[in-house]
């Protein structure tokens, strides 16, 4: 039989697909074991479902931070762990690769906790694949990168931020997320291009390099372009509407808890 370069080639090609994910492994355990939420999360979300959305929002991470190629990513992310466990203070909590997810949140969960945990792990799984420009950016960016995942999957909540609302430009969580989403707008792919600038530093004038005008200018005609048509929530209080994840850098050096 004739040797066909082309049919290696695409062999090649699909091995290499199947590589990329085979080469992070997704584990879930639940330590809750029969405490109420330990029980709802078998119950109504399950460790398949749950290993099942880790893939799934991984993978649609790395195609909206423009990592298809396996150089892009975090090389030392060889496996994500997740953990069921009774703990209060905070919805998870992602720690380098290992997202603890609070069993006593899940539940108090009034509503489809399987779309509430969906929708957290599309936040937290972000924080196991972006850059965190080494610790130095703003965690009010990295939340709202996180926050912006769950945007553009459609998997936000009923009260998250509307167009236009925040009042600062590293605000966090879905206030931040919106103003990328305007930047965005600006410049098609700039979410993903700022997380890469993000690999080993940060600089507020990557907003310069990236879009041609500085944050605060970006901010202003933000604002400008919705002024009148947006009630502003209480951003500080931050109410039952957006996750009050607390985040540490994978370094551990800083303690990170969220603004609230
Ligand atoms: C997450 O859970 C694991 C297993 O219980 C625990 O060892 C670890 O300290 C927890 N991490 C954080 C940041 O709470
Ligand atoms: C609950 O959420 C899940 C995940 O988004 C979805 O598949 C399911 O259809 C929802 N169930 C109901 C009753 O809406
Ligand atoms: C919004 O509109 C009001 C009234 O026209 C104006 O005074 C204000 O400066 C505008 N604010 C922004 C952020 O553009
Ligand atoms: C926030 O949660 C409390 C207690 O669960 C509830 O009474 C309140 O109505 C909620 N607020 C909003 C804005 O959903």
């Amino acid at each position: 039989m004739a040797y066909d370069p082309s049919l290696l080639q695409s062999f090649l090609l699909t091995l290499a697909a199947l590589q990329s994910i085979a080469a992070v492994q997704f584990s879930v355990t639940n330590i809750a074991g029969t405490s109420p939420g330990g029980l709802r999360f078998t119950k109504e979300i399950g460790i398949d479902y749950a290993k099942q959305t880790m893939e799934t929002t991984t993978n649609f991470i790395w195609r909206m931070l423009e990592e298809d190629n396996p150089s892009d990513r975090k090389q030392d992310v060889k496996e994500v762990i997740m953990t069921i466990q009774d703990f209060k203070g905070a919805e998870a909590i992602t720690y380098g690769n290992r997202i603890n997810v609070s069993a006593i949140y899940l539940e108090g969960y009034q509503g489809n906790v399987t779309w509430e945990f969906t929708s957290l792990i599309y936040h937290e799984m972000t924080h196991v694949w972006q850059w965190t420009g080494a610790g130095q950016a703003p965690i009010g960016l990295i939340e709202g990168i996180a926050d912006y995942t769950i945007l553009k999957a459609n998997y936000y909540p009923k009260g998250f931020a509307k167009p236009g609302m925040g009042d600062r430009w590293d605000q966090g969580y879905d206030f931040t997320a919106r103003f990328l989403e305007y930047c965005e707008g600006i410049k098609s792919g700039f979410v993903a291009a700022l997380n890469k600038k993000m690999k080993n530093a940060f600089s507020v004038n990557y907003f310069v390099e990236l879009l041609g005008k500085s944050v605060d200018e970006l901010f202003k005609e933000y604002k400008a372009k919705y002024n009148g048509t947006v009630v502003e929530r209480n951003g500080n209080e931050h109410e039952n509407v957006s996750r009050m994840t607390e985040y540490k850098d994978r370094h551990g050096s800083k303690s990170r808890i969220s603004l609230s």
